[in-house]
């Protein structure tokens, strides 16, 4: 017997790329199917509470990264086992490599065998990078920035995604274009594989 499983559609990319702009913009076009929209960490109750702890406060870089795990499998309990939908994920396992791995310096082949073991058979299959500058996407921040949102951290990041990309074959967008031109660019790729 098959088991059930979702298709899973992630958007990664630094601190005011545009992902959760996208996200929502796909997620209204995909309503009318069985679709859910997720973000890491959260979606879950203690997920969210993970959420609010990493954010507000500046934890060292392997509490971060348990917490960030457990959030993780905590969400694909709760929203991924035994559902055959379509999961739009708002960051996934690439943001821990990214920022936990190449930002903050945690060895990259253990982040990578932890993704492993908390994501099991639940691997994306489509992964969208969006691409710009650290100044440009913290530009758009009019808000208050929280621990991870710096230039020079943000500048490693970007060179993690951009290697894990090359590695993953990501699809990767230039996120300093306007915001329907990456529906376009987003839209055309879902398209081509047959999610619209
Ligand atoms: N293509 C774009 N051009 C200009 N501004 C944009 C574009 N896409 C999003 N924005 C604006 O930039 C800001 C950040 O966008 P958004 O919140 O979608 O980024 P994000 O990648 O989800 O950031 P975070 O990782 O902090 O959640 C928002 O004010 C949004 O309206
Ligand atoms: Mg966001």
């Amino acid at each position: 017997m098959d088991i059930k499983k979702p298709y899973i559609i992630v958007f990664e990319g630094i601190d005011g790329s545009g992902k959760s702009t996208q996200i929502n913009i796909v997620y209204e076009l995909l309503k009318e199917k069985n679709v859910k929209l997720l973000r890491e960490p959260g979606s879950t109750e203690i997920g969210d509470r993970l959420r609010d702890i990493l954010k507000s406060q500046k934890l060292d870089p392997k509490t971060q990264t348990f917490l960030i795990e457990a959030s993780r499998t905590h969400m694909i309990e709760k929203h991924l086992k035994g559902f055959d939908g379509i999961v739009l994920l708002d960051r996934y396992i690439y943001s821990t490599i990214a920022y936990q791995g190449y930002g903050f310096g945690i060895d990259i082949n253990f982040l990578k065998a932890l993704n492993d073991f908390a994501v099991d058979i639940y691997k994306p299959d489509i992964v969208f990078l969006f691409d710009i500058e650290p100044r440009a996407a913290l530009a758009r921040l009019n808000r208050e920035k929280d621990v991870f949102e710096n230039i020079e951290f943000l500048e490693k990041v970007r060179e993690g995604y951009l290697a894990l990309a090359r590695e993953y074959n990501f699809y990767i967008l230039d996120a300093s274009k306007t915001k329907d031109e990456i529906t376009d660019f987003i839209t055309s790729i879902l398209r081509q594989h047959r999610i619209f």
